[in-house]
């Protein structure tokens, strides 16, 4: 049969509509504060094995289970102190924990059949007014199609996916823009696997301790995170000094005169919040233009900057 998507505007009456469709095992385009998820139970099998098929991911590449507050959240895995720590300093927020699973009802497809699995606690109104009417935590990877950008709007979900769920809540614009960070608590050495809005030196500083790197692993624990990924269709150029003919212009700070259109700045105050928030809507934007491709320019390697740059990496390698 086929499915014509509806958006509706995130508001009680439709986050009651939502969580009817998701008790039903149907698949919803939901909004969070860091990018739009593609959420379905995570209890059931079917459901997540539609959440993979719609965006054509290997099963190999484990989901995030979004739960409505810290307690369920560390209910469902083996936690440690280091765990209730960070629960309590950053959730609800952008933070992913990674640990070993308790909960033996969570699909096993949602958790690459793993004895891990990432959990985490969203601040966003909308997806915590939804997740208060389940009795179950939502499953949700990133709301776009395998390897491509990630969603910031609703407009954005339709755009990656178009009519393959029934619903998109539309919560206004992701105030984060990248996604989680991710931490993995599975081990005595803590790892980070992600970089987020939320710095190795934030959970450094709750810790106490140092962290490792991904690169600094041997064992790449997390599949999804190895390939290409955040890509647009057109090739990306990063650390661009000067715009070559026919490409797109990514700006950091004020765009001089010499740059023509498209060109588009990240934050003309060159502000790292502000351009991580704006990063992938405006790759979205300069891909829709008649260009060779995006060329972005030198991103500070700082705070959230460092996440700006894992995922401008991830976009600009060779397809
Ligand atoms: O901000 C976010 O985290 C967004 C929103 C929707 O919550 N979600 C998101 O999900 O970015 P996704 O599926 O695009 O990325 C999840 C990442 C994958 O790279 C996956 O490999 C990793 O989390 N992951 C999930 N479970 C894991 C596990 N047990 N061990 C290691 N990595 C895991
Ligand atoms: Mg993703």
């Amino acid at each position: 049969m086929q499915i014509k998507t509806k958006i509706l505007k995130s508001n009680k009456r439709n986050i009651i509509i939502a969580s009817e469709l998701l008790k039903k095992n149907k698949i919803v385009g939901i909004p969070t504060e860091t990018v739009y998820g593609l959420g379905g139970r995570a209890d059931n099998d079917n459901t997540i094995k539609k959440i993979f098929n719609i965006k054509n991911r290997p099963f190999n590449t484990p989901l995030i289970l979004h739960y409505k507050n810290s307690e369920c959240a560390l209910n469902d895995i083996f936690y440690d102190e280091r765990a209730k720590e960070l629960a309590k300093e950053f959730w609800p927020g952008p933070l992913t924990l990674v640990s070993k699973i308790k909960n033996k009802n969570i699909s096993k497809l949602a958790t690459a059949n793993l004895n891990t699995v990432a959990v985490r606690v969203p601040s966003n109104k909308s997806i915590k007014e939804l997740l208060m009417q389940l009795d179950f935590p939502i499953a949700a990877p990133s709301a776009n199609r395998y390897g491509k950008l990630s969603p910031t709007s609703a407009e954005d979900v339709y755009d990656e996916l178009k009519n393959k769920i029934p619903l998109i809540l539309d919560g206004g614009i992701s105030t984060v823009g990248v996604e989680s960070t991710i931490i993995d608590l599975s081990n005595k050495k803590v790892v980070i696997l992600r970089h987020g809005c939320i710095s190795s030196a934030d959970i450094e500083k709750v810790l106490n301790c140092s962290i490792k790197k991904i690169s600094d692993v041997k064992i790449l624990k997390s599949p999804g995170l190895a390939i290409n990924h955040y890509q647009p269709d057109k090739p990306v150029r990063i650390n661009a000094k000067k715009q070559r003919t026919n490409e797109g212009w990514l700006g950091f700070g004020k765009i001089q005169k010499e740059f023509v259109k498209p060109s588009l700045s990240l934050s003309k105050k060159r502000c790292l919040k502000e351009a991580a928030k704006n990063l992938y809507k405006m790759l979205r934007l300069l891909d829709r233009n008649e260009i060779i491709g995006i060329a972005v320019q030198k991103i500070p390697k700082k705070g959230i900057g460092i996440a700006i740059n894992e995922r401008l990496f991830k976009a600009a390698k060779k397809k």
